[in-house]
């Protein structure tokens, strides 16, 4: 069969998401998988806040989810070992960190290598941690963007999957900024979910190679 034209939702890829705050990206991975073509759905969305809107768009799309309070756990490493059990238990293909607000422990990046993916709203390996906007101004770069990659142990780093570019614009503010590139998020990360769950990604060495990537007009 294609990898295109996968039958019932069972056969689809069990993605993961990971979610601290807002869940913009959360929402527009859900509106992707909602399309009867997308090849791939959300099962479970896991935050580490209680009160993350991202679990409240998890219920309203019928998508399980998760507190794991980092507050039970006695260190970091027992915390993402949790993190991996709930993800494992669901038997999720493909964890997404979408704006999930920790670092996470070698066992946890080991668990879901090249099975993991994150955004980051920069044009890596270019401002990476936090603020990454403010980053952007502060060096008056007049390009940013957003970068979906792989997941590694370092902050950000790990093989670049998809980027997208926006102008930075005189006048700009941390917020302006951050808008415009929360536009190209929102079409970056659906489009990445779904070169992965076609089975179109491949990693060597520090990049990733798409197959067939005309489709993707690269
Ligand atoms: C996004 O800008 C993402 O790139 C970064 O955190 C932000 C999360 O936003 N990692 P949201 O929660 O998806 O709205």
């Amino acid at each position: 069969m294609s990898p295109t034209h996968r039958g019932p939702s069972s056969e689809r890829l069990a993605v993961g998401v990971l979610a601290s705050g807002r869940g913009s990206n959360l929402q527009a991975l859900l509106d992707a998988c909602a399309a009867p073509d997308f090849p791939a759905r959300v099962v479970v969305v896991i935050s580490d806040r209680e009160h993350a809107p991202a679990l409240e768009r998890a219920r309203a799309a019928g998508v399980e989810a998760v507190w794991v309070s980092p507050k039970d756990f006695v260190s970091r490493e027992s915390f993402d070992l949790a993190l991996v059990h709930e993800l494992e238990k669901r038997q999720v293909g493909l964890v997404c960190h979408a704006g999930f607000m920790r670092i996470l422990s070698a066992a946890y990046v080991q668990a879901f290598a090249g099975r993991a993916l994150n955004i980051h709203p920069s044009l890596l390996p270019a401002f990476p941690g936090l603020h990454a906007q403010r980053q952007a101004l502060e060096h008056g770069v007049s390009v940013s963007g957003t970068t979906v990659h792989f997941l590694e142990e370092g902050v950000d780093t790990g093989p670049i999957v998809l980027q997208a570019a926006v102008p930075v614009l005189p006048g700009d503010t941390e917020e302006t900024l951050a808008a415009r590139i929360l536009v190209e998020e929102h079409r970056l990360y659906p489009a990445a979910v779904r070169l992965f769950a076609e089975n179109r990604l491949e990693i060597v060495g520090r990049r990733v190679l798409i197959k067939d990537s005309s489709k993707e007009g690269r």
